[in-house]
């Protein structure tokens, strides 16, 4: 994340992620799924402003930036909020009395398998703790972290790109040399992560994550492309038809590979270079899908850069 102060509080971005593999390996007794994932970040970013209270509340707002196409999100109870969660489990573990207001514009859609939600909360942990001068290391707001989602600690960690196993909260940092050009488009309609997982077939014998160690450090494009793969794909197109129409017109795009970013409904290719990515996103927009980016997996150097600036 990026982190900086100004005069009227703290600004921080929160960047979203996509899932290069995904393969649910079985069900677990404590209800979640035991998985092996590939999550890189990306340069889809919500932005998140800390301004300090005289109160003990913890009050948020949210902002939104998204086409009318995309349809209205719908943004709940704000205590139901994970970045009004976070703030509170950091509260209470350290025993902080202090309020904070924060301010949160999104950029990065929900029902999407983008970890918006989740990176928000992992930067609100790691700005307030910060902010409040609370102190803890950030292997102590990982265990945080995982209280508040599955997802939440591989944005806490540093890394650009890691192999999370677990239930995706065992983070294994995977340098990716180069970063990968992708078109990422979502469609109106969303998908709950709980029913995707309800209706998912787990693959103990499907293909192993392996391959990515080596093809994060020294892959082309193309064995990027080609080792794509996503076991929630099938239930996702299942529950939501607008996720078989995304992946028949990405078959027509013209990109090296595409697949469903985790629980979906979002979905991307990977392309070329930059200029393949921003016209593949032109022409799914031309196409009347409502929401298309071009966007990059961050790289190591990028996390470095910003953790220096933080
Ligand atoms: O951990 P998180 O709150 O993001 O998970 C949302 C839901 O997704 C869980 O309640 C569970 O139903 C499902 N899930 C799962 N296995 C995982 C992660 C999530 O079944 N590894």
């Amino acid at each position: 994340m990026l982190f900086r102060r100004t005069s009227t509080g703290w600004l921080a971005t929160a960047p979203a992620k996509v899932n290069l593999f995904l393969r649910v390996i079985a069900r677990r007794p404590d209800g979640f799924h035991e998985l092996e994932t590939v999550m890189a970040k990306i340069s889809l970013v919500d932005q998140l402003r800390f301004e300090c209270r005289d109160d003990d509340a913890v009050a948020l707002a949210v902002q939104q930036s998204f086409p009318r196409s995309l349809g209205a999100m719908d943004l709940g109870n704000p205590d139901d909020n994970l970045v009004v969660k976070a703030a509170r489990l950091l509260r209470q573990v350290t025993a902080v009395r202090q309020g904070i207001t924060i301010i949160l514009r999104k950029n990065v859609p929900a029902a999407a398998g983008l970890g918006g939600g989740s990176s928000d909360a992992a930067t609100t942990l790691l700005a307030l703790n910060a902010i409040w001068e609370t102190g803890q290391s950030r292997r102590q707001l990982s265990q945080l972290a995982a209280q508040l989602g599955s997802d939440v600690p591989f944005f806490v960690a540093k890394d650009a790109c890691a192999l999370c196993t677990g239930r995706g909260e065992k983070i294994e940092p995977l340098p990716m040399r180069t970063p990968l050009h992708l078109v990422l488009a979502k469609p109106k309609t969303g998908l709950s992560t709980a029913a995707v997982f309800r209706n998912c077939t787990p693959e103990p014998d499907g293909p192993s994550v392996e391959k990515w160690r080596e093809i994060a450090g020294h892959g082309t494009i193309q064995e990027a492309a080609q080792s794509l793969h996503n076991s929630l794909q099938t239930p996702a197109e299942m529950l939501n038809v607008e996720v078989a129409e995304m992946k028949d017109r990405f078959a027509r795009l013209g990109v090296c590979g595409h697949q469903l970013t985790g629980s979906g409904s979002a979905y991307f290719g990977v392309c070329r270079h930059e200029r393949h990515a921003r016209r593949c996103a032109e022409t799914l927009l031309q196409q009347g899908v409502p929401w298309a980016v071009a966007v990059t997996t961050q790289t190591e150097l990028h996390c470095k850069e910003a953790i220096q600036r933080a």
